[in-house]
């Protein structure tokens, strides 16, 4: 097994070094334009596995795509991250130049890898890779973002009923952005629906924390989060590289499941080594449909920008 991460920045180092702290491949290969961040950050993280008791190779490349042939699974985390005042979706003129160009490399050198993409604008830069590829295989072009927000939820609700964040579980839907879906309906914790335990104010001053969690972390970092980030990348590739059958909320091309039809969005899917094996079909109520199709307005929106762009 093979993984490669495309960008040694803040996200790909975090993934990268979970990766091989996890032992999910025998070589992690880290990339990056920089001149010798992407060998400076994994020897670093290579000089953990004594610690850390690990066997995989962490290596890396300055731009050399040859060095990733025939990896099984690339994350793409190369781009700009957000500054405070920005949103996600201001970094698409910038980052889908830059999104599109690594998924050249990445398919001339690893034709059958499973991508997960992880630069923002998440849903556009999905579809930025999937354009590139060709419209390939949509199973293969995937984007994380659900694990991250619903991690997020899960955290602030234990945080609030002083519980072990294993414990709960919930399904997060829609656009990486402030109208992502949290669906209460659908969060248990035990096996309890959370709305048993969590008051309704708090509760939904909880989803409303969620839906800017990723600007909370950049006003107070003045950067965008990475190991939250960079830690759910990982949870997506092993996953697929342990042929595990998660259902995790990803970012997915659809083709009339929830009645929407050529966008990415985030949905309940089931990852194994197929990458999306199946996309999971949830019965929602009207208000939850609403919230759904308000947020696959606002991803086509910005799907209309790079539409613009003209570079397919
Ligand atoms: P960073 O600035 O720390 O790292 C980005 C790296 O990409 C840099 O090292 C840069 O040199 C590299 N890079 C730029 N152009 C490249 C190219 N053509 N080829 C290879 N490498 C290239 O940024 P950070 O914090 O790691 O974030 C990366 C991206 O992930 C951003 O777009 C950010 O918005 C996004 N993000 C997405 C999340 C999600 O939930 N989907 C969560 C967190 C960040
Ligand atoms: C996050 O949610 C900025 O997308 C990034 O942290």
């Amino acid at each position: 097994m093979k993984i490669t991460v495309v960008g040694a920045g803040n996200v790909g180092a975090t993934c990268a070094d979970a990766c091989a702290r996890l032992e999910l491949a025998n070589e992690v290969v880290l990339v990056d334009i920089k001149e010798g961040l992407a060998e400076g950050k994994s020897l670093d993280i290579w000089e953990t596995s004594p610690i850390s008791l690990y066997d995989t190779r962490v290596t890396g490349s300055t731009n050399d795509y040859s060095k990733t042939a025939g990896s099984d699974v690339v994350v793409i985390t190369s781009g700009l991250p957000r500054k405070p005042g920005m949103s996600r979706d201001d970094l698409i003129n910038t980052n889908a130049k830059i999104v599109k160009s690594v998924t050249e490399n990445v398919i001339e050198h690893s034709p059958e890898a499973i991508i997960i993409v992880v630069s923002n604008p998440l849903d556009v830069m999905c579809y930025t890779a999937y354009l590139t590829t060709g419209k390939k295989n949509k199973n293969k072009v995937i984007g994380m973002a659900g694990i991250l927000d619903t991690a997020r939820y899960r955290s602030f609700l234990a945080m609030e009923l002083d519980c072990s964040p294993k414990d709960i579980q919930a399904v997060l839907m829609g656009g990486h952005g402030d109208t992502m879906v949290p669906l209460p309906r659908y969060t248990t914790v035990g096996g309890i629906p959370v709305t048993e335990l969590v008051a309704k104010d708090k509760l939904d001053a909880i989803i409303e924390r969620t839906k800017k969690g990723g600007g909370e972390l950049v006003n107070l970092m003045g950067t965008s989060a990475w190991y939250a980030p960079g830690t759910a990348a990982a949870q997506m590739v092993e996953a697929i590289v342990r042929d595990q059958k998660r259902i995790f909320p990803c970012c997915a091309w659809l083709e009339g499941e929830y009645g929407l039809n050529d966008i990415y969005l985030g949905v309940p899917v089931k990852l194994g080594k197929g990458g999306i094996e199946q996309v999971i079909e949830l019965d929602l109520n009207d208000d939850e449909k609403a919230l759904l199709n308000e947020s696959a307005g606002h991803v086509r929106e910005v799907m209309n920008v790079l539409d613009d762009m003209k570079m397919f």
